[in-house]
């Protein structure tokens, strides 16, 4: 069976889901070899969760993980509104750093809870994303997300869907991506030192990797990368100063401790 931090996985869906969420937590939980049970059996789940990773499938969330540090679901959060923002002429400090056409295509190589790559597709309009994501739970809850979110805007909804899933670490993908496949890419890994108030992070933090890019990681990233690469990184963060020593640099005039360094590929 498959397991999330040494938790066996149960699939079910919300108290009193239609049929056809019931279908799909089913379909869902045989196509993988998981443990299906009717939610009508289940007490409380947050009893079931302290030893259990729980998919849940529901009209609202889509697919969301109920374990013992949490829940964790997709949600647009503030890309809608960083994307609304930029369209009134604000700057958006990851946007700039990018610096991207309309139909740039990106490798983001953390996809994450997927926020900072629906706002890259968003402004690229006519362009792609390939997002990876080591952590299989993360990518499942992210993918099914952008496919399935009932976006209010049609322009989120066609963003999300020019956002391909990946889940595969980009130690190995680079490594078989052949130089210059990508007009620019982006990293940003967890911080050594996490921020407390982060709570969108805090909700993927248990099942996250907290594997910090090497060098040579670095080095394949400058090689996909047509034009830049860029990261973001917490300054007191021993990879701020691997960067720099690798030549990355910023523009960015601000107090914040969190940075966009940016390296031209040549
Ligand atoms: C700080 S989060 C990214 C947040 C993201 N930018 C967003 O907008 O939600 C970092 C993510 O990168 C993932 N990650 C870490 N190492 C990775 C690797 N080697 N390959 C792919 N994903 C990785 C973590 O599991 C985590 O989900």
């Amino acid at each position: 069976m498959r397991m999330a931090s040494s938790n066996p996985i149960l699939v079910t869906t919300s108290h009193g889901a239609k049929q056809e969420i019931r279908n799909k937590a089913k379909h869902y939980a045989s196509e993988h070899g998981l443990q299906y049970i009717s939610r009508r059996k289940i007490g409380d789940l947050n009893t079931l969760s302290s030893k259990n990773c729980i998919y849940v499938f529901s009209q609202e969330k889509i697919l969301s993980i109920v374990h013992k540090g949490g829940e964790l679901f997709f949600h647009p959060s503030v890309a809608k509104i960083r994307m609304l923002n930029i369209c009134k002429g604000q700057p958006d400090h990851l946007i700039d750093s990018l610096s991207l056409n309309r139909d740039s295509n990106v490798l983001d190589t953390t996809l994450g809870l997927g926020t900072e790559a629906l706002l890259i597709a968003a402004f690229a309009q006519k362009g792609s994303v390939t997002a990876l994501e080591q952590s299989e739970h993360i990518s499942e809850v992210v993918r099914f997300g952008l496919r399935e979110y009932r976006f209010r805007e049609r322009w989120m909804a066609d963003a999300a869907s020019r956002i391909e899933v990946v889940n595969r670490s980009f130690k190995d993908y680079l490594q078989e991506t052949p130089e210059k496949s990508f007009d620019v890419v982006y990293c940003d890994p967890m911080f050594e030192r996490p921020k407390a108030k982060s709570s969108s992070i805090n909700a993927l933090r248990p099942f996250a990797s907290h594997e910090l890019p090497s060098e040579n990681d670095i080095v394949q990233m400058i090689r996909v990368a047509a034009r830049r690469v860029v990261f973001k990184v917490r300054k007191t963060d021993r990879l701020f100063h691997s960067l720099l020593s690798l030549g990355f640099s910023t523009r960015e005039r601000s107090s914040s401790d969190i940075l966009f360094l940016v390296a031209e590929s040549t």
